[in-house]
């Protein structure tokens, strides 16, 4: 295997690891519970309808090559118009691969940028535009509904100032991500001669990053897109063992299920000791939420179920949130995210100032620094009986993040196993856009609108 990825239990484990742990025969009582979730999220992949992330890596990636080799130095920017799932895949990759976000190199034909519009205020879209030239531009709009408010408001801005500059060239310089045959965006690429990349019916947008959602992106901005599936393929080969000793994604959801259930560790901090995965924590959180976020179980009965993940930045939000985490409720469960090599260690100069505060440092590189941080803070952790565990990427490289991914996405669809929920359904979240459609006056939405005026009166 090209990667390297350690999954470090101990201390969420009692009484070795941490006082408020799971116990060993907690785990032993519930681990054929936990081997049966392996083939019945299989079954729920093979029967086709949903839950098809585990092919995505062995799905061909001509086309999205093909392109991205065609277009090739006529851009400096790509820029992604997308929200959700359709957006943090691609920041993921981005900013693990290329960046750390928030500095960036300087971009080129050679080396573009991406630049990732997921929100609508004005300021934002506005800003990002006035950098960007039309004419050395490439505009990605994804959405797999091809109806998503808050994208095609976007991208019918993009459109505009494209189709100024370039007039109907523009289209050439569009792809269009979407359920392909369904939707006004299909409708309106075919109409206008963009570029169309399907996103899979049975892939749901959180689930996309490696469909053309998040490597159409990547391939543009130079991402070596085969080498991140390597990592995938490999990484699902794994997840679908049932063992609990073998498979990293299914100890790893055992073990969260029942720091949830019989600890009531409601929520999941998950602290990258790394700005290039803070993007990474940014798509997880989405994940993890809207996977598990659930108001019904399979068999319809209320049950609320979820765990709230938090992204939290080592070292940084050790001076933030690290207070809470410590001294504050025991309701929380940490997952750090390591990587252990870094190309450049950033050594800290050899110079002696006479001055206790700066003389132990020298000598020393920021990223020894950083590694004691974090091990203190997991040390810190264990001794207020806080239960924390610890993945290790062994670099940060294509091969590694592919990987990482496709374990937390198969972590993600064995919680929901556990939980008995439905990990690939969304209702809170299109709720949230059918009221939206209805207030902006979208005809076929009128009795939202309703509701939402009865809210309003009901307010006074
Ligand atoms: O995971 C999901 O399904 C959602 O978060 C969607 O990605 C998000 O709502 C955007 O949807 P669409 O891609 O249809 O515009």
């Amino acid at each position: 295997m090209a990667f390297n990825i350690h999954f470090d239990d101990t201390n969420l484990i009692a009484p070795r690891g941490v006082a408020g742990g799971v116990t060993l025969s907690e785990i032993q009582e519930q681990r054929a519970r936990a081997e049966a979730a392996a083939p019945a999220f299989r079954k729920i992949f093979e029967a086709g309808r949903k839950a098809g992330f585990p092919r995505l890596p062995f799905e061909p990636v001509d086309e999205i090559l093909g392109c991205a080799g065609e277009l090739r130095g006529s851009y400096d920017t790509v820029c992604l118009a997308g929200i959700g799932g359709s957006a943090l895949g691609a920041w993921a990759l981005d900013c693990a691969l290329r960046g750390p976000h928030p500095v960036q190199r300087a971009f080129s034909g050679e080396h573009p940028r991406l630049v990732v519009l997921d929100n609508v205020d004005p300021s934002f879209v506005g800003a990002a535009v006035r950098t960007m030239d039309p004419h050395r531009t490439v505009v990605v709009v994804a959405t797999k509904q091809g109806s998503t408010a808050e994208t095609l408001a976007t991208f019918l801005i993009l459109r505009d100032w494209m189709r100024r500059a370039l007039g109907a060239e523009a289209g050439k310089r569009i792809a269009a991500l979407t359920t392909q045959g369904k939707g006004d965006l299909d409708a309106l690429a075919r109409r206008e001669g963009y570029r169309i990349f399907g996103i899979p019916a049975d892939v749901g947008g959180r689930f996309s990053v490696l469909s053309a959602v998040g490597l159409l992106p990547a391939a543009l901005i130079g991402i070596d897109i085969r080498k991140l599936l390597g990592g995938a393929a490999a990484m699902t080969s794994l997840c679908w063992e049932p063992d609990l000793d073998r498979n990293p994604a299914l100890r790893s959801a055992l073990l969260h299920w029942l720091l949830l259930e019989r600890k009531k560790k409601s929520i999941q901090v998950v602290f990258p000791y790394s700005n290039r995965l803070w993007g990474t924590a940014s798509w997880f959180r989405q994940l993890w939420a809207e996977s598990l976020g659930k108001k019904l179980d399979r068999q319809g009965q209320e049950v609320y179920q979820g765990q709230t993940p938090v992204a939290a930045l080592g070292v940084t939000d050790q001076h933030s949130q690290l207070q809470l985490y410590i001294e504050g409720p025991k309701d929380k469960v940490f997952t750090f995210w390591v990587v252990r090599d870094f190309p450049d260690p950033g050594p800290i100069p050899e110079v002696r100032l006479g001055l206790e505060a700066f003389d132990y440092l020298a000598g020393k590189s920021l990223a020894q620094l950083l590694d004691a941080e974090r091990r203190s803070t997991e040390a810190a952790l264990v001794e207020a009986g806080q239960p924390n565990c610890t993945f290790t990427l062994d670099r940060l490289d294509e091969e590694h993040l592919g990987a990482f991914m496709q374990l937390l996405e198969f972590h993600t669809a064995f919680m929901g196993e556990l939980l008995d929920v439905d990990a690939f359904d969304q209702e809170g979240v299109e709720l949230g856009k059918k009221f939206t459609y209805g207030l902006m006056g979208r005809p076929g939405y009128e009795s939202y609108r309703e509701r939402f005026e009865k809210y309003e009166k009901r307010r006074g």
